[in-house]
């Protein structure tokens, strides 16, 4: 049925498909067959499609809104001027999330409107001269990646539901962030990744010297994938939970704190990350939309949070920082 919709109306965009007004049909079933991809193993029955309308003229400011998301899908309606964004999403907590960002509208998905697996490669991602990121989870690919990046840990993290391949801008500048902080901490410090997507970041800390680490995500999907990424890239000690960071009372304290999530779950998930934080520790924050940047900033030094590093790719920010406290005893603000 999704296919049948779909051949109505031209793809214009998604992270499987080139962008082309004139991609074949196929491409666009192509698109549908990574979801079964992905719940495969998963074996749940219904999956969530946020969708919303809009001018062609916001085209671009969508595809940079969900860039590096394998589930994006842009349309153009009959005549040319409207068109359909959609985003195809595993639980429909994610999907409200979305909602709650843009607007728009969420139908539920029964599995049998979801068809076979397609694997698009994407270019090696380089983060500093540490990592190179690859979707390619072929051993042989690999090991040919790897004899080609000697310098580099190659680092595999195929597309799946989870956010988090490294091609999103919040994702890529994280990496960037821990790598400094690797470099900058005697090894063993400790850390916190939440909303951990793939485990991307939680694996990139542990290679660049974290000790005890933790990672969480309320959706399943992402808990199930970052499992399976600890394991292709040899990661262990990293304790995985399934939770709702907002709804969490912390009783540990970790060194460096990463939280890639929206600026309206950023906000109102201070008061936690406030528990979590050492002192002496780090916060890196992403996710934050600049036009409300202002706010997450504010709703951060209500916690005594400051970030003296603030880096903008496109409209995304992430921003390195710490306690207030230390960082006016450092003279860092
Ligand atoms: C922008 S993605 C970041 C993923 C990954 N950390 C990265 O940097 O690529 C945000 C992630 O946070 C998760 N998330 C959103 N709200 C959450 C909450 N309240 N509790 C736990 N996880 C949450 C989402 O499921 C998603 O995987």
């Amino acid at each position: 049925m999704v296919e049948r919709h779909l051949a109505k109306v031209d793809v214009v965009s998604s992270n499987l498909i080139a962008r082309s007004i004139f991609y074949p049909i196929a491409c666009v079933i192509s698109v549908h067959k990574h979801f079964l991809f992905s719940t495969f193993s998963f074996f749940i029955e219904s999956m969530y499609e946020w969708s919303k309308l809009s001018g062609v003229k916001w085209m671009d400011a969508w595809e940079d809104r969900f860039r590096g998301n394998p589930n994006f899908v842009i349309e153009i309606l009959k005549g040319g001027k409207s068109s359909r964004v959609r985003v195809f999403c595993g639980t429909e907590k994610e999907a409200a999330a979305i909602v709650e960002q843009f607007g728009g509208s969420v139908r539920k998905i029964q599995r049998a409107e979801w068809a076979n697996p397609v694997v698009k490669d994407q270019p090696l991602l380089k983060i500093r001269d540490v990592f190179g990121v690859t979707t390619e989870a072929d051993p042989k690919k690999l090991k040919k990646l790897a004899a080609e990046n000697p310098a580099r840990e190659i680092l595999s993290i195929p597309a799946e539901m989870a956010f988090g391949t490294g091609d999103h801008a919040t994702t890529s500048t994280c990496l960037r962030l821990l790598v400094d902080i690797g470099r900058s901490r005697p090894a063993g410090w400790s850390v916190a990744d939440l909303g951990t997507g793939t485990g991307l970041l939680v694996i990139a800390a542990k290679k660049v010297g974290a000790g005890e680490a933790y990672a969480c995500d309320f959706d399943p999907y992402s808990v199930k994938a970052t499992a399976d990424n600890l394991v292709r890239n040899g990661v262990e000690g990293v304790k995985l939970e399934e939770k709702d960071v907002l709804k969490w009372k912390p009783r540990k304290k970790y060194d460096v704190v990463v939280a890639n999530l929206f600026s309206t779950i950023l906000i109102q998930a201070f008061p936690v990350i406030a528990q979590l934080v050492k002192p002496g520790g780090e916060v890196v924050i992403s996710g934050i939309l600049a036009s409300q940047a202002w706010d997450v900033f504010t709703a951060a030094a209500q916690h005594g949070f400051g970030f003296p590093t603030v880096i903008r790719k496109g409209k995304w920010v992430t921003a390195r920082g710490g306690w207030m406290n230390d960082l006016v005893e450092k003279g860092e603000v």
